[in-house]
């Protein structure tokens, strides 16, 4: 078990001298989340994130492998996400998108181990064109920064095994917080992954591998959301993720546009960073948060904090009386800036997953011709047919709950194996 965590050390050792201190200093221009339209919240029916990560149109055929188990984990990359490998439905989308003109054509920018991307000459990364991330450019759309006096709290890289100390508090103060996830550690660690999610827990997006997203091809980056989408939908019963957080703050048009228009989500980077990585001991990382819970109000933190080990995860429990003290609202990221809902298609994780997957959407657009759906044959399926009727919901949610239930004891040995491609892939 001390593998990941050494492993995942050395990992974000790299970020030393990469990443620049997102700190509070960057002049970004104060699009609010409040002042966000609600196109940004609100998916279209016709979206192609609902065929690609449809359940059962009609709500209660669907089931999904245990979390855990070999049939679960079988169909995913171990590593980094083969191109020449993806679900033809993801090609199709991205090229259709592509041909529709939603994807800026602007070059893979490059790095050298430790540093900052690069773009080719021509190719300011602070430009409209480029609106570089890791440069604090930002767009709108972006999630930087929370409603006034609201702590939206998010921890990345995980699961891990530190995930359940921090579940666990969070538990017994009757709070739930918004995971970035990394595709790779949900296949490691799915004892973890399945604490924080039955916690009720928000689950969000943080890659497959954790790459500079810029860096890569649109096929790569189509394998790093989509893997990790996929994943998560499968193991939660059929939720559809609305949130991503680009490892190292790295995205840009072009990477920002592949996550909104194929896969629906929003870019969400932070406003202040602890660098609680980086810490040996939870002292420095209390005192980072005490500067940051003594601003004024305006805006609300996203604070870049992580779930990697008990140093990072003890940071955070020190530093929680102090958020209480300062008058913060504590509430889990995807429920803050989400507009109360964390997925496309269920309000929490404890909520129902709704026909189609759309959250009151209009359901008369249910017409699907998915295989998936002519296989249903149950009597839940004909009260939903009748369509503009949100019974369909009902009957999903028993199917939601029984899914659940189902999630079987994990199988240990599998972590053994797993392991050993983490270490491989971090070091
Ligand atoms: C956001 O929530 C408010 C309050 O519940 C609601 O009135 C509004 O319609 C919601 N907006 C969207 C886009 O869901
Ligand atoms: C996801 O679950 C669906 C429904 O069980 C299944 O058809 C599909 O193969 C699963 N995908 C992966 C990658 O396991
Ligand atoms: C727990 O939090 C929820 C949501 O904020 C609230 O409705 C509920 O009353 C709280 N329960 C307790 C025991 O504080
Ligand atoms: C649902 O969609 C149909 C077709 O687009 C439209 O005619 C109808 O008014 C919509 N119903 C609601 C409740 O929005
Ligand atoms: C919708 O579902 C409710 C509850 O099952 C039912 O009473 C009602 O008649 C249904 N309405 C339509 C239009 O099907
Ligand atoms: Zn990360």
């Amino acid at each position: 078990m001390i593998y990941p965590i050494i492993s995942l050390i050395f990992f974000h050792a790299f970020r030393t001298a990469a990443v620049p201190a997102l700190g509070y200093s960057h002049d970004h221009h104060h699009e609010s989340p409040q002042s966000l339209p609600s196109k940004t919240w609100y998916q279209d029916p016709e979206h192609p994130v609902h065929a690609l990560f449809r359940r059962d149109a009609l709500g209660d055929g669907t089931t999904y492998a245990a979390v855990g188990s070999p049939s679960w984990s079988a169909p995913y990359p171990s590593s980094t996400p083969n191109p020449s490998a993806l679900p033809v439905e993801w090609l199709n989308t991205l090229n259709a998108a592509v041909a529709a003109g939603k994807i800026p054509n602007i070059p893979q920018s490059s790095n050298l181990p430790n540093q900052n991307p690069v773009y080719p000459t021509g190719y300011d990364p602070n430009s409209p064109t480029v609106c570089s991330a890791t440069e604090q450019c930002v767009t709108p759309g972006d999630i930087w920064d929370a409603p006034d006096g609201v702590f939206a709290s998010s921890f990345d890289d995980g699961p891990t095994p530190s995930t359940p100390t921090l579940v666990n508090f969070l538990q017994s103060n009757n709070k739930t917080t918004t995971h970035f996830m990394i595709g790779v550690n949900i296949l490691n660690n799915p004892t973890q992954f399945l604490t924080a999610f039955n916690a009720g827990h928000d689950i969000a997006v943080h890659t497959w591998t954790h790459p500079y997203m810029t860096t890569l091809s649109n096929m790569d980056l189509l394998g790093q959301f989509g893997w990790t989408m996929q994943i998560i939908h499968n193991s939660t019963g059929g939720r559809v993720p609305k949130f991503w957080r680009p490892p190292y703050g790295d995205s840009d048009m072009r990477v920002r546009a592949i996550a909104k228009e194929i896969f629906g989500l929003t870019t969400v980077i932070w406003n202040h960073d602890t660098e609680d990585w980086a810490q040996t001991a939870a002292g420095p990382i209390q005192a980072a948060m005490s500067g940051f819970l003594s601003s004024p109000k305006h805006p609300g933190l996203v604070i870049l904090e992580h779930e990697l080990t008990d140093i990072t995860v003890n940071g955070f429990i020190q530093s929680y009386p102090l958020i209480q003290q300062n008058g913060w609202n504590f509430i889990s990221l995807a429920q803050s800036v989400g507009n109360g809902s964390s997925y496309h298609n269920a309000q929490s994780s404890s909520s129902e997953v709704t026909p189609m997957g759309i959250l009151l959407a209009n359901q008369t657009t249910s017409t699907s011709t998915s295989s998936t759906q002519s296989s249903t044959s149950t009597a839940a399926s004909s009260s939903s047919s009748s369509g503009q009727n949100l019974s369909g919901a009902k009957a999903q949610t028993s199917s939601a709950r029984t899914l659940r239930d189902n999630f079987s004891p994990l199988y240990t040995t599998h972590s053994a194996l797993v392991l050993a491609g983490v270490i491989s892939l971090c070091v």
